[in-house]
């Protein structure tokens, strides 16, 4: 057996000094010291070896296998040395060439619509203002003429964090915020994330609202179909028809929904407007004198309307995605698109 093991390592150390190339060099790392490799075989062998001769010869296998590993090792390193010496005298560095980009983010597309949303009122003079996601229960209904028996607490599905205290269901509380520490004239716009227990093909738990406020003296039902048919000529193009139906929200009186005419179909009817020829937008109204009360606002001199939007049904029609899941896979597929 010593004399099978000193012949292996005769014969290893000169194919690997022989060698190539690094492959070659692998394969000979695979053929003596590999699992089902030469040495191996006759490390098995030990086995059947006598126990006073077991440990010599032991010894001896490890430093054949020592010997043939450092070999293959310095094998190596020579190899690559010589390779890159050669490849740095025959490849050029070619200057010209482009360089490589690096992968940019950029803005989701629920963030770049709200942003457009908010450059076009804050053009017409409304600042922007935000209240906190975590709410209570007074600035999300109470305050905004829904008591706790009021039905209409029932259309929101809400989120509790503890009693007295949800995750806002829309953006309107902010009104009252606002109301609370300015005179008016108030004209503001306020943008933010909102929650309702629901999830299907056009909900998600959390979306965005943008919502709307002005007060002032003197202001009409007139002052609100004008501002909004501004925005929606600036946002969809001059050619988009806006209507209102009547509806109602506890904070508002008269209260409408708006829609505008199909942007997909121009009104025609198609399956996005499920051939109604419009889409809705929106939902607004004239600020319920309660409101005003709660504001500490005197609801004689002063009049205001308000309105709230939905930011992704607007990203929806604006780039014709047909599930608001979508917005939220963070799938780079889609967003790449944008
Ligand atoms: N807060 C309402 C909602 O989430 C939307 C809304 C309707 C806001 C009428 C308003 C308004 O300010 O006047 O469904």
């Amino acid at each position: 057996m010593k004399d099978r093991l000193e012949e292996i390592r005769v014969e290893a150390l000169k194919t690997i000094d022989a060698a190539q190339d690094l492959a070659e060099v692998e394969q000979l790392r695979v053929k003596y010291l590999g699992r089902k490799g030469l040495l191996t075989e006759v490390l098995r062998g030990l086995a059947q070896a006598s126990a006073e001769e077991r440990p010599a010869l032991g010894k001896a296998a490890n430093d054949v296998k020592l010997a043939i590993a450092e070999s293959l090792d310095n094998k190596k390193v020579q190899l690559s040395a010589s390779q890159e010496a050669s490849a740095a005298r025959t490849e050029r560095l070619d200057l010209s060439l482009p360089g490589r980009k690096p992968l940019r983010g950029h803005k989701h597309p629920v963030m770049r619509v709200a942003e457009e949303i908010i450059d076009i009122f804050t053009q017409l003079g409304f600042q922007v203002a935000t209240g906190p996601d975590v709410e209570t229960e007074y600035y999300n209904f109470d305050s905004l003429n829904t008591p706790e028996d009021h039905p209409a607490r029932d259309l929101h599905d809400t989120f509790f964090v503890k009693p007295g205290v949800v995750l806002r269901t829309h953006t309107s509380p902010v009104q009252m915020r606002v109301m609370e520490r300015t005179q008016p004239p108030v004209a503001v716009i306020a943008p933010g994330r909102v929650y309702r227990v629901d999830q299907d093909a056009s909900h998600s738990p959390m979306f965005y609202q943008i919502e709307g406020l002005l007060v002032d003296k003197g202001i009409t039902f007139a002052d609100l179909k004008g501002v909004l048919m501004l925005f929606i000529h600036r946002y969809f193009g001059p050619e988009t028809q806006l209507r209102f139906r009547p509806h109602y929200f506890p904070f508002t009186e008269p209260s409408a929904e708006a829609d505008i005419s199909c942007t997909v179909c121009a009104g025609k009817g198609c399956r996005v407007c499920k051939h109604s020829g419009w889409l809705e937008i929106l939902g607004c109204g004239m600020v319920h004198p309660e409101v005003f009360k709660y504001a500490n606002y005197d609801y004689e001199t002063y009049t205001g309307f308000a309105f709230g939007l939905g930011v992704e049904r607007i990203a929806m029609l604006t780039h014709a995605i047909s599930s608001i899941h979508y917005l939220y896979e963070n799938d780079l597929r889609f967003l790449e698109q944008f």
